[in-house]
């Protein structure tokens, strides 16, 4: 079976962990402190606060910017649950907005529709690491939280994704672009907003009793990460290389193709196609044993239960998602580019 998804490990991963783990300081220590600040360097910020997972970054970013019962958050349709659910753990209101069909990313004209007086955040995902229109959004006057989860390495008009809006946040689970197992992070300028999520998530030797998780990153995980944004440029680069490889054999099968305006400063962390024939090819894909998926499970106004959502709908019922990663081995990319020209033709 060709894996939609995996990570890409090696042996200086495994001399990493074994390094932090023989030394017996696993929970947060040194390691998470020198893991933030490489995180927050590669996004062009100045603080960055580690955290167990990307929706843990999501909950501590919201809450970081006070917002609560009452307040809407506005976020995409098309984009997992993680967002969605929290919004729903600081009691606000979701918000959400149609994409843009071709890019995948949030659309900034439906988002201004959405604003209403209670409006107090815009989630903003670079989706499939493609750079959203951020900048029209934070025009907006409206905080925006800049989701990195799947855009590491990429940047827009020269500036990194993660330091485009009043936060940002990343996920490290085990299939982002780079990998510490479970793990996220919040990124900002702003130092008193870091301050606040770093304290958020330790509850111990707290002199107030107010509310606090355990959200912390650990020792271990972060010297995974350490050494697995050292490996960036070139996860970056076979991710190009592969993307560039199905752009060319993909051409005049009926698909479209990703749209990617600035190969320089987007990076293929999912190859989404459009197709009518979805169907068929999931399931000439799990005959032949390659995992092709759609990128997002279900759009959140399905799970809502509204509807207006035109965009998300389209790309729900059309947008699949092909094998790439940089531990992708060129013959698995051959199967999988016959595989679809076969089903195709
Ligand atoms: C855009 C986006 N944000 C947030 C998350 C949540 O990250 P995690 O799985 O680390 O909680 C994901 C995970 O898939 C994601 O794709």
């Amino acid at each position: 079976m060709i894996p939609h998804s995996r990570p890409t490990l090696g042996p200086e991963e495994a001399a990493a962990a074994t390094r932090v783990l023989l030394s017996g300081q696993v929970a947060q220590g040194e390691e998470v402190g020198s893991f933030e600040e490489a995180v927050a360097s590669l996004a062009g910020v100045r603080n960055a606060a580690a955290v167990g997972s990307g929706t843990a970054a999501l909950h501590l970013a919201l809450l970081a910017l006070d917002i609560g019962a009452g307040d809407e958050v506005v976020l995409p349709s098309f984009v997992c649950t993680a967002l969605l659910n929290a919004v729903r753990y600081v009691r606000a209101t979701p918000v959400l907005a149609d994409i843009n069909g071709e890019t995948f990313n949030i659309d900034p004209r439906d988002v201004k529709r959405r604003l209403t007086k209670k409006t107090r955040a815009v989630i903003v995902p670079h989706m499939f690491g493609l750079p959203a229109d951020i900048a029209e959004i934070v025009a907006l006057g409206i905080p925006v939280v800049e989701d990195c989860a799947q855009s590491l390495g990429s940047s827009r008009q020269g500036a990194p994704t993660g330091g485009l809006g009043a936060l940002s946040v990343f996920s490290f689970y085990a299939t982002k672009v780079i990998c510490t197992g479970e793990g996220g992070m919040v990124a900002g300028n702003d130092r008193r907003l870091i301050d606040k999520v770093k304290d958020l998530r330790d509850y111990d030797g707290k002199e107030d009793g107010a509310l606090r998780y355990n959200y912390k990153l650990t020792d271990l995980q972060a010297a995974l990460g350490s050494v697995q944004l050292r490996k960036l440029p070139g996860f970056i680069a076979r991710r190009r290389a592969i993307a560039r490889r199905y752009d060319e054999s993909f051409r005049g099968y009926g698909l479209a193709l990703p749209v990617c305006p600035r190969e320089s400063e987007s990076i293929p962390y999912r190859y989404v196609v459009r197709t009518e024939r979805i169907e068929e090819l999931l399931a000439a894909g799990q005959a032949a044993g390659i995992a092709y998926r759609r990128p997002v499970f279900k759009p959140l106004h399905r799970y809502l239960g509204v509807t207006g959502y035109p965009r998300s709908e389209e790309a729900f019922r059309t947008a699949l998602s092909v094998p790439l990663y940089p531990s992708l081995e060129d013959g698995d990319v051959q199967t999988i580019v016959q595989h679809v020209q076969t089903v195709l033709r």
